[in-house]
């Protein structure tokens, strides 16, 4: 499958990128006519950032499955669209052609069809990474119904908010999931969070470990069974609804600032353009190719760059079910050499992990295959970025740094491989249609270089939210409201002397913990549901593999047990409230937390000592307490 679109040089960039800016509406319409439409667009933009309102492709009509999937029946229908590869390297790897993944999900879709899912219904998946996880999305896009998967690692409770924020009605799940040497119990969690749920009319559960798992009557189906029922010995079929443009595809949840997971919003044609273009340009996919997004489709990485960007480009998209470090720290490179793997995309923390098992578990491997390498989800520091390129890539693949966000939909600032310049740690230059700035605290443009400010949007991309799922209003105050006109990332931000950006972070209380999204007053909300806990404040800090690390200090009632045991079982209310990837690293019992005479926190103190950057706390006369700041000072951890 040719590309038209694909930018092989950096004049050809250049141009692209000019065009896009001056040009948007031709720019975009040109590549959206490479693509299948069921009727073509009145008009490619519409948009205003007040509301926010944006549109792409108005009165279009698709359906991204016939995208991802009918298209490329005839020309390379017995090419594989998806490898998988088990969490457990004996056990045989399966491959779909896109013959067989069309097959399947045009079964699967009669299957929700046959369970009363209709058009706009909201579909949870809550799976393990196999091939069902796959083709339970697409199944859902391809009749219209609204799929929202949530990462397998979190818990019942996280489950149970976003069902009800949601208003799902249906869940897709597995028995069990493997994750390294555990096999996690996936529809028991499903069962706890459905305790009290009134919205959820059928659970489909799919079989991986099977762990005994307890089937409701007229609630719980398996997956096989229903197959059988719509099984039929030819080709089955189920016509792709026609979706709108501007209808949902899905909703994928997010922390922020507040306590509450946001449902960000994408629609069908806009998403797809852009997962469809970012992939094609960045990693300079080209056929035949493999492609292995180490991700997990539960967050947005998984969603664009193993499921709907890969296949939309024809592309062979491996999906790997297990974890880098088992059976032991070879995993991935095992996994180069088998399938002889073209283009790796993983996160720094996974990088950073492995660069501490030795070079040993590298060198067994043979990574010739190996042409782009791709990174996602953090900074990458300098040490990582050239461990990477050097042992990995043999110093002859380009890497792609790809800033993105799940907001954002697919890559938009990046190096494209090998065509653009790479700069160790740095983003470097905006994809064609993604005009960013930087902005003071006051909301004033920094123009020129070397400079550094807050990381915001000036004109919409096809990609962007839409809105938050049931809460357009906390859309415009999240994105759109700091800065009038603008949509803020949530990040800061460098501009070095030749125009290239290095994101440092986020500049509000969210933590990148493991390239993992984690709102601060979220993990404090949790440690406040434990009985003994009188308050708490969260932070980052720097941790070498993680990236950050969540320090807690918390106000403890000491008559509820001793110290280790409370640490402990704190950490326990974490995992049992959000899931194991929002455990604090290290917990400070306090007597108190510094607050200003009104009553604020002040993180910046607590941000400092949990840095161990002790020293210079700044101005501390302005609370209420100042001695408490010595007292946290010496019971650092
Ligand atoms: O802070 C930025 C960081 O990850 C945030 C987005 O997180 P999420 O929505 O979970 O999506 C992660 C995968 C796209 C951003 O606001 N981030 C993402 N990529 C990079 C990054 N920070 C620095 N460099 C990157 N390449």
């Amino acid at each position: 499958m040719p590309y038209p679109y694909q930018l092989k040089t950096l004049q050809a960039y250049k141009e692209a990128y000019q065009k896009s800016v001056e040009q948007p509406e031709e720019f975009w319409g040109d590549v959206a006519s490479h693509f299948t439409w069921k009727r073509k667009w009145d008009k490619v933009l519409e948009w205003n950032f007040e509301q926010p309102d944006v549109k792409w492709f108005t009165g279009a009509k698709l359906n991204i499955t016939e995208n991802c999937l009918d298209r490329h029946l005839d020309t390379i229908g017995n090419t594989p669209a998806i490898i998988w590869e088990s969490n457990d390297p004996e056990e045989h790897h399966r491959v779909l052609t896109y013959k067989e993944l069309h097959f399947k999900v045009v079964q699967f879709a009669n299957v929700l069809k046959n369970n009363g899912v209709k058009k706009g219904d909201r579909v949870c998946i809550y799976m393990g990474m196999i091939p069902e996880l796959a083709i339970a999305t697409l199944a859902c896009a391809r009749i219209g119904a609204i799929h929202s998967v949530i990462f397998g690692g979190f818990s019942a409770q996280a489950i149970a908010d976003r069902l009800e924020d949601a208003k799902a009605e249906y869940i897709i799940t597995c028995d069990g999931a493997y994750r390294g040497a555990k096999a996690i119990p996936l529809k028991d969690v499903v069962d706890d969070a459905l305790i009290g749920n009134h919205t959820i009319k059928k659970v489909i559960v799919a079989t991986r470990t099977r762990t005994p798992v307890s089937m409701i009557k007229g609630r719980d189906i398996w997956w096989e069974d229903e197959i059988k029922k719509v099984e039929t010995h030819g080709n089955p079929d189920c016509p792709a609804e026609e979706m709108d443009a501007e209808d949902i595809l899905f909703i994928l949840y997010t922390s922020g600032s507040t306590g509450k997971p946001k449902g960000v919003v994408h629609t069908c044609a806009g998403y797809m353009v852009w997962t469809n273009y970012t992939f094609v340009n960045v990693f300079q996919y080209e056929p035949g190719q493999i492609h292995f997004c180490t991700a997990d489709v539960g967050w947005i990485t998984g969603h664009s760059y193993i499921v709907y960007g890969p296949l939309s480009a024809g592309a062979t998209s491996l999906m790997f079910e297990g974890v880098p470090t088992w059976p032991d720290a070879g995993r991935f490179w095992q996994i180069i050499e088998k399938f002889k793997v073209n283009i790796l995309y993983t996160a720094p923390t996974a990088i950073r992990s492995l660069m501490g098992f030795g070079l040993d578990f590298v060198n067994g491997s043979d990574l010739s295959s190996l042409k782009t390498l791709g990174s996602v989800g953090e900074p990458i520091n300098e040490e990582a970025w050239h461990w990477f390129h050097k042992n990995i890539g043999k110093g002859n693949c380009p890497i792609v740094d790809t800033w993105w966000q799940t907001e954002t939909g697919g890559v938009m600032i990046s190096n494209l491989a090998g065509v653009t310049p790479a700069k160790p740690a740095h983003a470097t230059l905006p994809l064609p249609g993604v005009q960013p700035c930087l902005l003071d605290e006051n909301g004033a443009l920094i123009e020129g270089n070397t400079v550094s400010g807050n990381l915001c949007i000036q004109f919409p991309w096809p990609g962007m939210i839409r809105t938050t799922y049931n809460d357009h209003e906390r859309c415009r105050q999240t994105y759109f409201s700091t800065y009038k006109n603008f949509y803020f990332t949530g990040d800061g931000c460098l501009r070095d002397e030749n125009g290239n950006y290095r994101i440092t972070g986020r500049v509000d209380d969210v933590l990148n913990v493991s390239g993992h999204r984690i709102g601060t007053a979220e993990v404090e909300n949790a440690i406040n549901m434990h009985a003994g806990v009188v308050e708490s404040a969260v932070v980052g800090y720097p941790h070498d593999i993680k990236g950050q690390g969540i320090y807690a200090y918390v106000i403890y009632d000491g008559s509820h047990g001793d110290a280790h045991l409370s640490r402990q079982d704190i950490t326990h209310t974490v995992s049992r409230i959000i899931g194991p990837i929002a455990k604090p690293d290290k917990i400070q019992f306090v007597p108190g937390l510094p607050k200003t005479r009104s009553g604020k926190i002040m993180r910046r103190i607590l941000r400092k000592i949990a840095e161990g950057d002790v020293s210079n706390l700044g101005d501390t006369s302005t609370l209420l307490d100042p001695g408490l700041v010595d007292i946290i000072k010496e019971g650092r951890i």
